[in-house]
């Protein structure tokens, strides 16, 4: 233990952190031992590096970027689409197809009590967002008499509430084993000086890394391999909070394998140009995806000939790749975005403090700086009210009430 804490000490004095051990001698041996075990485990030299580059995240040359064209689903000619589908529920046939949903998020702006995909929707029968999309398996086993694996990534916090929400729900009725729960990683948060917080006087406050943390947790929990042994050659990535998200969409696979990309996005047309979501265009000759506010307002009005939006297609979080793209990602190393939340903490007098403004620096990657990896990608397009109803705010515009909305339009007939 004298060895652990004296490790520590130097590992925190190099890296200037030592308030970490403030409340280190009022800890039971228990406590002290599990402080210290965090502590030795952290990558401080990373953190470091993240913290002093924060400031340079984000920055775009305007130059650089450039309009995309996509593929839009109405326009596809009908003898390519049905040679499509054909190629895309082949895949599915043999099962060669898997579906990751990212449930790692907070969730702040729902403000939900428990995991996002616990939340329950007001319809009859009353389901929760997690049934909603376990249905789409449970259709795709009805049809192709295929049951496709989803692999659910959870965070720290909410691993333990998703996995017993499953148990108390059997499932819903789809094969448990085909069901699989795996932990994204964690970064330790900052305050605005670059010092560690202290979530208690035992415990590193640490967040989930971003939804970009789906690839390396895939790769490090040995998921990657599962499903490459298993003979699995496409995956679908989506986020958990799009209850119209259409996961096993053979059309999109076929589109893609046609196209030769290894991976490949959905998008829907921007509903007006200041709408707050990730923009689809060329970067640097790159297809990738930009924030909203690394777009100039000027260009996000901009028009074509046609009268759309030369910057009008944006990210639904529905995405595709191939198994080999995701094994040539885990060896690429993804930008991080900090992101300044709030955050309870302990402070200097070892009390804990509610935070009630944003004061402490969250670090995240996002799973479509991955794109920027790849020679080509697919853009499909699809129809907004076909497939996107998130549910992100507790009330207004993305809340529960206009995703119900739309989830009743679309799929109870
Ligand atoms: P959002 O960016 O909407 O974040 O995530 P969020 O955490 O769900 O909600 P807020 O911003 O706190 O209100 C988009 C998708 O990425 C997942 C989320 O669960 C959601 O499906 N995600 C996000 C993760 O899985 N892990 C993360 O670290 C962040």
């Amino acid at each position: 233990m004298d060895e652990k804490y004296s490790l520590a000490k130097r590992i925190l004095e190099k890296y200037n952190q030592l308030h970490v051990l403030k409340g280190y001698n009022l800890l039971s041996e228990k406590s002290k031992e599990k402080l210290l075990d965090q502590i030795l485990k952290l990558d401080f030299e990373t953190v470091k590096s993240i913290y002093d580059n924060k400031d340079s995240i984000g920055v775009i040359d305007r130059n650089i970027i450039q309009p995309i064209d996509v593929i839009d689903k109405e326009e596809i000619d009908e003898e390519i689409k049905n040679e499509c589908i054909k190629i895309g529920e082949n895949i599915i046939y043999n099962n060669q197809y898997a579906v990751v949903i990212m449930a790692g998020g907070q969730g702040t702006r729902l403000g939900h009590n428990g995991p996002k995909g616990t939340y329950m929707l007001d319809i009859t029968p009353a389901k929760s967002i997690f049934e909603i999309l376990i249905d789409r398996f449970k259709e795709a086993k009805e049809k192709y008499g295929v049951v496709i694996p989803c692999y659910i990534m959870t965070s720290r916090d909410n691993y333990d509430a998703t996995l017993e929400f499953f148990e108390q729900h059997e499932y819903f009725d789809y094969p448990s084993n085909a069901i699989k729960f795996f932990n994204q990683e964690e970064l330790p948060m900052l305050d605005s000086d670059g010092k560690i917080i202290l979530e208690e006087l035992d415990l590193i406050k640490e967040g989930a890394n971003g939804n970009g943390g789906v690839f390396g947790s895939l790769y490090r929990n040995g998921i990657l391999d599962e499903m490459n042994n298993a003979g699995i050659s496409w995956i679908f990535i989506s986020g958990v909070d799009n209850i119209l998200a259409n996961i096993i969409d053979p059309l999109f696979l076929g589109l893609t394998i046609n196209a030769n990309c290894p991976i490949a996005s959905k998008s829907i047309k921007k509903r007006a140009p200041e709408e707050k979501a990730g923009v689809f265009c060329i970067k640097n000759g790159k297809k990738v995806i930009v924030n909203y506010n690394e777009i100039s307002d000027e260009m996000s009005r901009k028009k074509d000939e046609k009268g759309n939006l030369l910057y009008g297609d944006i990210n639904i979080v529905s995405h595709l790749f191939s198994i080999d793209s995701l094994y040539q990602i885990i060896n690429e190393k993804l930008p991080y975005h900090a992101d300044y939340k709030k955050c309870n903490y302990i402070n200097s007098l070892g009390t804990k403090v509610i935070a009630t403004e944003p004061n402490a620096f969250k670090f995240e990657t996002y799973i479509f700086d991955s794109f920027e990896f790849f020679e080509d990608m697919l853009i499909y397009r699809v129809k907004r009210e076909d497939e996107f109803a998130p549910i992100k705010n507790a009330q207004g515009e993305d809340s529960p009430h206009t995703a119900k909305e739309l989830y009743l339009k679309r799929r109870c007939f």
